[in-house]
């Protein structure tokens, strides 16, 4: 062959080498996972300035990457037969792998769920690794409730078969400022798709019985619809409706974009009504309480369930109240002086004796 010949296939061929290679970088590059971690690694400076400002340490968020192994303690939700219309609360943080550390505030909430609901099959849905299998006596006495049972969950299973699978499996909540409270937001609408029955915030205090109840939520204000409770039946139109919403929608940079405003956004669009006041909304098949139901004091007053002085009016305003939302986030580091006439500690002995005599003095 003449040198030339053979010089032009070396060209050709080195030609080719290049431009596949150059395609597989450029198909790395773009695929999702890629572009979540590199997000991620951008915005973990913000990370840290968000958390600093928030006085938060920077938070383990492990047990959310679809990737990792995850070790077992507890029974996998996934894998279970869930009554219908059972209660969930979600821990959506990734601390739990040396055992399940729920605070006496968190199993306060438990307990008066277990206690209002005896028919209904409470679950602790922990997200965490578990590795030790001990439990800490706050869940001692909590499993000396009958109803009450703590879980872990497979999340790629969970996400599967939901229209949130793809959105899990890329990692695209690491794109989120906020991880940890944004799959708690998606966990909640992803397990009421899955199963149906009510989900709780480990913040509220349930004071009567919500067994009666079907498909519903509490209004926050006039203008906004809250998240912090939803019940909803299998297959209902709001469940689906929410995940489509996430799907197309998700907002890594709004806090509330993804929990409450999926709801205030989705029944702004389907119902007539827009403004909660002092009666109950129904549309669609779902009933939306006013405020006083579930969040009788607005979160800037969260301060009033520490109040003695004004104790007594307080207390006379919870009481046609289902539950009550207590403002943890608010309210972490102020402690409840369970021996006071402040209206959190009176609820706690009402509401949750058996973890208020666990707690002793404060919690
Ligand atoms: C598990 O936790 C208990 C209580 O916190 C502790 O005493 C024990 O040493 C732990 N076990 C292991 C294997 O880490
Ligand atoms: C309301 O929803 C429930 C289940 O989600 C269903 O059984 C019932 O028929 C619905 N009612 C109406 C009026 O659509
Ligand atoms: C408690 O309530 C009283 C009466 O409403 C109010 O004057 C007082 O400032 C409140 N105390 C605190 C610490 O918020």
């Amino acid at each position: 062959m003449h040198p030339i010949y053979l010089q032009r296939i070396f060209l050709y061929l080195l030609t080719v080498c290049i431009l596949v290679s150059f395609l597989l970088g450029v198909q790395i590059f773009l695929s999702p996972r890629f572009l979540n971690h590199f997000i991620f690694h951008v915005k973990q400076p913000l990370r840290y300035i968000e958390f600093w400002r928030s006085g938060y340490r920077v938070q383990n968020i492990q047990c959310l990457y679809s990737n990792k192994e995850k070790s077992f303690v507890y029974e996998d939700l996934t894998r279970m037969q869930i009554l219908p219309n059972s209660i969930f609360f979600l821990e959506t943080s990734c601390k739990h792998e040396a055992g399940v550390d729920l605070s006496p505030r968190q199993a306060c909430s438990i307990e008066s769920a277990a206690l209002m609901n005896t028919n209904r099959q409470i679950y602790v849905v922990i997200i965490s690794s578990v590795k030790n299998q001990t439990r800490s006596p706050v869940i001692q006495r909590l499993y000396e409730y009958k109803n009450v049972q703590i879980v872990q969950v497979d999340l790629v299973r969970l996400f599967q078969n939901t229209p949130l699978y793809r959105f899990y499996v890329e990692d695209n909540i690491l794109t989120s400022l906020w991880p940890l409270s944004h799959m708690s937001d998606l966990l909640r609408y992803v397990t009421l798709y899955k199963y149906g029955g009510t989900y709780l915030d480990l913040d509220f205090m349930v004071i009567k019985s919500l067994e009666h109840l079907h498909n519903y939520a509490g209004a926050e204000s006039s203008v906004a619809v809250a998240a912090g409770v939803i019940h909803l039946d299998h297959g209902h139109w709001l469940s689906s409706a929410a995940l489509g919403e996430l799907r197309a929608h998700f907002r890594a940079t709004e806090w509330g974009a993804n929990g409450p405003g999926v709801l205030t956004r989705l029944l702004k669009n389907e119902c007539v009504q827009q403004s909660y006041g002092e009666k109950l909304t129904q549309c669609r098949n779902f009933t939306i309480y006013p405020p006083s139901y579930f969040y009788p004091i607005h979160w800037p007053q969260w301060a009033d369930y520490f109040n003695e002085t004004s104790a007594p009016s307080i207390m006379t305003r919870l009481e046609p109240s289902l539950a009550v939302h207590v403002w943890n986030s608010f309210a972490k580091q102020v402690p409840v002086q369970l021996k006071s006439q402040q209206p959190y500690a009176q609820l706690a002995r009402r509401y949750c004796p058996r973890i208020s005599d666990l707690a002793g003095d404060t919690f």
